[in-house]
This record gives C-alpha cells, sequence and structure tokens, in this order.
C-alpha cells in the first residue's frame, strides 16, 4: 500500500526489515544499545559485528527512550541505520505515545540531515516492548505524516510489518488518512 503526502509517500510492506533496499534503516533498539532478539537480533546480524563496535565506541552511554542514534550500515548495502529507542509500554499513563512518536521523528530527522531519499521503520515498540499494535500505528504514521508534509525534500517512508496482523493494524489507520 503507498499513499503520497505532498512529495513524499508513505508505503508499507511485509516482510524483513533487514532485507530492504533503502537508504537508512531504524533499528529497534534498547536504552543500552546492547542489541537483542527481534528487528535487533536480524539487523545485527545482517550487518555483522562492526556495527555494535561502533555503537560501543561512539555512544558508550546508550540513548535516551524516544530518541535514536547514527551508525553505518556494516554488511547491509543501506547507507545508514538509526537505532531508535521506542517506549516500553506500561499501561499508557507514562508518555508513552508521546515518546513513540519522538522516536519516530528523531529518525526522520536523521534521514533529513544524511540526505536521505528512502528509510524503512518497523514497527517500534509493539513486539518485546508489548506497545497496542493499533496505538502503535496510529502515533507512527501521523507523527510520519506530520513531518513529511512539512519536510522540503521527497522522502519514501516505508513500514515493514513482519506479520499480517500488524500489517493489517497500519493499513487500517492509514486507509483512515485517505478517507
Ligand atoms: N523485520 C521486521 N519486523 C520484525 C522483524 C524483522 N526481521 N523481527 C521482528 N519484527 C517485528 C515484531 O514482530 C514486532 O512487530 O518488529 C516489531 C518490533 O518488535 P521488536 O523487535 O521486539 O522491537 P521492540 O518491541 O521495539 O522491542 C525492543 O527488543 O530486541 C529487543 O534489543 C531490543 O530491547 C530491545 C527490544
Amino acid at each position: 500500500m503507498k499513499v503520497h503526502f505532498g512529495i513524499s509517500r508513505i508505503e508499507l510492506v511485509q516482510g524483513d526489515i533487514a532485507q530492504q533496499q533503502v537508504d537508512a534503516i531504524v533499528n529497534a533498539a534498547n536504552a543500552q544499545l546492547a542489541g537483542g532478539g527481534g528487528v535487533d537480533g536480524a539487523i545485527h546480524r545482517a550487518a555483522g559485528p562492526t556495527v555494535m563496535e561502533e555503537t560501543r565506541t561512539r555512544y558508550p552511554l546508550g540513548c535516551p527512550t524516544g530518541d535514536a542514534v547514527a551508525t553505518g550500515a556494516g554488511k547491509l548495502t543501506v547507507k545508514f541505520l538509526f537505532h531508535a529507542v521506542g517506549p516500553i509500554w506500561r499501561g499508557g499513563r507514562e508518555q508513552e505515545a508521546d515518546l513513540l512518536r519522538s522516536a519516530h521523528r528523531r529518525s526522520l530527522q536523521f534521514a533529513a540531515k544524511h540526505d536521505c531519499a528512502s528509510i524503512a521503520f518497523p514497527a517500534l515498540s509493539t513486539g518485546a516492548y508489548r506497545f497496542p499494535v493499533d496505538l502503535a500505528a496510529e502515533n507512527a504514521l501521523d507523527e510520519t505524516r506530520t513531518f513529511l508534509l512539512t519536510h522540503p525534500d521527497p522522502l519514501i517512508v516505508r513500514f515493514v510489518l513482519f506479520d499480517a496482523g500488524t500489517y493489517a493494524a497500519f493499513a487500517r489507520v492509514l486507509d483512515g488518512f485517505i478517507q
């Protein structure tokens, strides 16, 4: 599914984030930048050890929740990895939605700063961090739409959803934007 916002667009695909041919891939990292399973595991496995070496050297203090840091991409053919830290879901009263929006915004700002024409996001926080998928889709897509409508250069933002249920949740929200 593809929807245009001004000169830019949002795409939804079902697949593996580590296989995307884009300028930048967003990793679902933790605040320690310590690596893990899910998206984090898939990206580090595909990229090789240089990425973890770079995060350790350049960001020894990790990355706060709601923020992101940039590294090279090792063996991946993309130009950059942006390691974004989404919030752990704690029931919705600890600014989780704002923090999820901020993790997207920071990654999009990095894409702009590094002149990326395309960027791929996973469904941040919806796996190990247990953020409800419908609410995550609403916040991720609305924050991205807001960014694209004010960003002066064309940018393709692809959400790469692993399973059919997550794809359907994102598709429902994106569909709602064009009704
Ligand atoms: N490609 C795309 N999406 C994937 C992939 C993949 N290869 N693997 C898993 N997913 C999906 C999950 O099904 C989920 O919908 O990505 C979404 C995010 O899941 P997680 O990777 O668990 O990310 P998150 O919920 O943000 O938790 C981050 O998990 O791996 C650790 O180090 C990471 O501590 C951090 C935490």
